[in-house]
């Protein structure tokens, strides 16, 4: 079976279709490498260079294929409250094309990569697929736009459609070809940072004065390749006419201080850090509820917070 993953030059795109190739799957990639990176394409696979946004480049790349992994946006936080078009653009514009040339094709299954920022700030944690949805930022606003054209469309078309919300996405997979490593300039995500801190630039940790234990912001991480078998186990899960929204964590959070914590026991040595102020926007916490994600796909994460750290350490040596 050919499955089309668009975004596989990214981190977590390269890192599925490296898996679905190890797994036997036959893999065409849609990248125009805007953020990702043209080395992260595995050789084995059919590579599309080009946008999600030009029907004639999706079209082509959807020849042959049976289902879609669908990566491909613009995912900062931050960029996307200065500069929301791109977001609208690229993440449901980009979505829009791909379902329309989909239907064009005859092609039925989707797993789409949506993300806890449709949340927004919780009411309840752990944060269940019935919690409101209600985002802080339009890049959570794009991604739970998409979310609702896909049920409209799974129902309207017969689609069968999953929508897989992830939480902290971390670690790394070592693929046949070497390490798949996150690579973001400029770089914001909190284990990244740890592991590149030093006495001349200590970590950055926002905010000391939290509503939580220790006072600092408590997530749910998850492993980049624990995530990518939900999304193997969701190309079985998905059934014709139905959307299923599934969040992807690891049901538990680990704050701040306790990711440093694991990074200096993996590393064996201390990490300079400094408290500063708090990031405008961060929640102090988000856990996810993986119930449904247990009982749809059958799915349970299979390596904790210094398995996720240690391999992000090696994929950047
Ligand atoms: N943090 C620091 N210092 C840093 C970086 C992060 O203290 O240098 C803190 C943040 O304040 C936050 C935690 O570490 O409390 C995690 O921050 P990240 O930037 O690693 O991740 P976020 O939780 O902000 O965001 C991630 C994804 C988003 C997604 C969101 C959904 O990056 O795309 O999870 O929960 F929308």
């Amino acid at each position: 079976m050919r499955v089309l993953v668009t975004g596989g030059a990214g981190y977590i795109g390269g890192t599925a279709a490296a898996i679905l190739l190890e797994r036997g799957f036959d893999v065409t990639v849609l990248d125009d490498c805007s953020t990702g990176h043209l080395e992260a394409v595995d050789s084995r696979a059919t590579f599309i260079n080009g946008s999600i946004l030009d029907n004639a480049t999706v079209a082509k790349a959807l020849q042959g294929v049976e289902a879609v992994l669908h990566f491909s946006a613009k995912s900062l936080v931050g960029e996307s409250v200065t500069k929301p078009e791109i977001y609208w653009n690229t993440n449901v514009n980009g979505a829009r094309i791909l379902l329309d040339e989909m239907r064009t094709a005859g092609i039925k299954k989707i797993v789409f990569s949506s993300t806890a920022a449709t949340y927004g700030e919780p009411k309840e944690i752990p944060i269940t697929e019935n919690s409101e949805t209600k985002p802080t930022n339009p890049y959570g606003a794009s991604k739970l736009a998409v979310d609702y054209m896909l049920t409209s469309e799974a129902i309207a078309h017969e689609i069968a459609a999953i929508s897989l919300r992830y939480f902290n996405v971390a670690g790394a997979l070592k693929s046949s070809s070497g390490w798949l490593a996150e690579r973001h300039d400029p770089e914001t995500h909190l284990i990244p940072n740890i592991l590149r801190a030093s006495d001349t630039a200590p970590l950055k940790v926002f905010g000391s004065d939290w509503p939580t234990q220790d006072g600092t912001c408590i997530r749910d991480y998850i492993h980049v390749v624990d995530l990518i078998e939900a999304h193997i186990l969701a190309l079985g899960a998905a059934t014709a006419g139905s959307h299923q929204i599934i969040n992807l964590g690891s049901g538990g959070g680990y704050s701040v201080r306790e990711v440093i914590t694991a990074t200096e026991k993996v590393l064996g040595r201390q990490v300079p850090a400094e408290f500063v102020e708090r990031r405008a926007g961060d929640p102090a916490v988000l856990i996810a509820d993986i119930t449904k994600a247990e009982s749809i796909l059958g799915w349970k994460p299979s390596q904790n917070i210094e398995d996720m750290v240690r391999d992000t350490w090696d994929s950047f040596q």
